[in-house]
């Protein structure tokens, strides 16, 4: 069905069957944190094949059993994943099977539970970050306002070329998200509909960083 953000191109809200499947049982309040965890590393991986479709190619030669010919391998540009913590830290070693020579870099936020306005608490950033190509992660995207300040931070330090990677969007934060960084391409797993009165997401799946962590 067509939504609000089917002509914006820097937004790509993924439909695949097996993405799909996984986030019903994410969703699930009876499916348990190993589960949980292993399900949402799965789906990051999922989604990264679709989001890394752009990563440039450059022919080596190689020798098969049968002759010599020239064949491609991932070039050029380095790659950085950075979750936003915590809960973002779930989908990174499902970006790591993809890319396992990718640096790590780590972005503290929470958000205050009365006003919903994200707080930082750490950054540490492959240095220098300028020169990688950078996936952010972040299983939920609310207001967006986690998203957009944890980006800001990245472009403050230099990074350009920026990919944002969440499993559940609402369409406030998606909005939000596109507005405030208009060059940074959006890949969503699912548009829900809408968020309640407490800014979480519905229906969704509850506390992302709870369900992956088992902290509730
Ligand atoms: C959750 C989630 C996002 C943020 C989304 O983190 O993982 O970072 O909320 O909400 P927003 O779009 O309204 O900013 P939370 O603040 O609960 O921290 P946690 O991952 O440490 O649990
Ligand atoms: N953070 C979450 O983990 N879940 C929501 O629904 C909203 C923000």
């Amino acid at each position: 069905m067509a939504n609000e953000f089917a002509d914006n191109k820097n937004i790509m809200i993924l439909d695949h069957p097996l993405i799909q499947h996984k986030i019903t049982r994410l969703r699930d309040k009876n499916t348990g944190t190993a589960e949980f965890r292993k399900l949402v590393n799965e789906i990051a991986m999922l989604m990264g094949y679709e989001a890394l479709r752009d990563l440039e190619l450059t022919d080596i030669d190689v020798e098969t059993p049968i002759e010599k010919c020239k064949s491609p391998v991932i070039a050029g540009r380095k790659q950085a994943i950075i979750p936003i913590l915590r809960a973002g830290l779930g989908m990174t070693d499902g970006i790591l099977a993809l890319l396992p020579t990718a640096k790590v870099g780590h972005i503290g936020m929470y958000r205050d539970e009365e006003t919903h306005i994200p707080h930082s608490y750490y950054c540490k950033l492959p240095d220098p970050i300028s020169e990688r190509s950078i996936i952010v992660t972040d299983p939920m995207l609310a207001t967006g306002g986690s998203a957009v300040d944890a980006i800001r931070f990245i472009k403050d330090r230099g990074g350009r070329k920026i990919k944002f990677m969440c499993i559940i969007a609402a369409p406030e934060g998606l909005r939000t998200l596109a507005e405030a960084h208009p060059d940074v391409n959006i890949y969503v797993g699912h548009l829900d509909r809408e968020l309640n009165e407490n800014a979480y997401i519905c229906p969704g799946l509850g506390d992302a960083g709870d369900r992956i962590f088992g902290t509730k």
